[in-house]
């Protein structure tokens, strides 16, 4: 695949007053991604098996999870440090109680992208509610159009149709763009990708192809489960003609094409076959405030108990610091068959 270049742009640009924190690796800090709940209603083969994620599985208590006041808090101290986008993960974000709360407060912070990735089951209810809290825009996860396959992934036998519904509300509401994320996963959903494609050709919705990842420990990721973006190209390539196309800022994980007859574009993630790491941007919060610097960490660090044991902001912010200054992640550059076993983070508790 020819990957786009445009030597043109650049990091995204913090504010110039900000002095950029960097990794060992030059990389700045822009993004923050935060998981306001582990639980989910969905129980995605490849994120939630449900022999793991069954009746007994236990999930963080209300005590545990950051209230709303210490995110708002933390977002401001990251803020401080140059962040320019805040994604509010899950599991599924919308099974936290009030979410429009701690949306409205972080609205209230001048210059950040606000966004929020869901499955899109409570998007029809929650839609107009987030976007009067100030929320920009959604991403949502459909695996598949195909019924079938759809509830057989989620497992917990919901419609594709409710989510479709709730992808419409989102679009009448104004949280756009709209980005649909689809996981693909060979002999599960890839007979999809080209009728995913197709319908969203031309509504002016981003559907975007994920590279099924090793994340976690508990979804049984083999290479042979991959399906390369390259593939995928060429299908789509084949019956609905597509280009590259630039990219929107130096990090962006997803690669972009455009159809060719101008009805919109589509994305492929590809942190298998090929990483991203040299830019990558993103810090992750967990859902009771431990802070991770990769999405297959093994470790964080906890932030909560700093903020509960009374630290004021700069002391907040000198802890963020340290961590992204020691960084050195770069796992999808340097994944094995051996590295895909070791002991990392769930998807589920560190969010997408
Ligand atoms: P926008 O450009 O802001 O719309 O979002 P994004 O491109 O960051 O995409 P999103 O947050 O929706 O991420 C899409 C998917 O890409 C996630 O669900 C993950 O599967 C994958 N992804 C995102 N960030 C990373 C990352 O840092 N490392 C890896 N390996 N995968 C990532
Ligand atoms: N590989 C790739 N993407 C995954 N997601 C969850 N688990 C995986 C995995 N193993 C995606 C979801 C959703 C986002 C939160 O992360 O489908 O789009
Ligand atoms: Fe839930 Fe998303 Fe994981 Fe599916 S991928 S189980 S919707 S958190
Ligand atoms: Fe960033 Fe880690 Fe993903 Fe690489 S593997 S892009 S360092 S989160």
């Amino acid at each position: 695949m020819t990957k786009p270049l445009n030597t043109a742009i650049a990091w995204k640009t913090a504010d110039p007053a900000t002095p950029t924190l960097a990794d060992t690796r030059g990389r700045p800090l822009r993004d923050l991604r935060i998981s306001v709940t582990d639980r989910c209603n969905f129980r995605c083969t490849y994120c939630m098996p449900k022999e793991v994620y069954g009746r007994d599985f236990q999930f963080l208590e209300r005590s545990q999870l950051l209230s709303f006041d210490e995110i708002h808090r933390l977002v401001k101290v990251f803020h401080g440090h140059g962040i320019e986008k805040v994604r509010i993960t899950g599991g599924e974000p919308l099974v936290r109680r009030q979410l429009e709360k701690l949306i409205g407060m972080l609205a209230q912070e001048p210059g950040l992208d606000l966004t929020l990735t869901t499955n899109g089951s409570l998007l029809k209810q929650k839609a107009q509610a987030l976007r009067d809290a100030g929320l920009n825009r959604v991403t949502v996860s459909l695996d598949s159009l195909d019924d079938a396959v759809f509830r057989a992934m989620n497992d917990v036998d919901f419609p594709v149709a409710k989510v479709l519904e709730g992808i419409e509300e989102a679009d009448r509401v104004g949280l756009k763009p709209i980005k649909i994320n689809m996981v693909v996963k060979r002999g599960m959903n890839d007979q999809s990708v080209v009728d995913m494609a197709r319908f969203f050709k031309g509504s002016g919705h981003i559907l975007r192809f994920i590279e099924f990842m090793d994340v976690g420990n508990t979804n049984g990721w083999k290479m042979g489960h991959v399906v390369p973006s390259r593939e995928l190209v060429s299908r789509i390539n084949a019956e609905l003609p597509i280009e590259p196309a630039d990219p929107n800022y130096v990090g962006e994980v997803a690669e972009r094409w455009r159809y060719k007859d101008g009805s919109g574009e589509v994305g492929f993630i590809s942190s298998v076959t090929q990483a991203f790491c040299k830019d990558c941007t993103r810090a992750r919060l967990s859902a009771e405030g431990s802070l991770y610097t990769c999405l297959f960490a093994t470790e964080g660090t906890d932030l909560r108990d700093l903020i509960r044991s009374g630290a004021n902001d700069d002391e907040l912010a000198a802890a963020i610091a340290k961590v992204w200054r020691v960084r050195s992640d770069r796992y999808s550059e340097i994944r094995t068959a051996d590295t895909a076993k070791l002991r990392k983070v769930e998807m589920s508790y560190i969010g997408g």
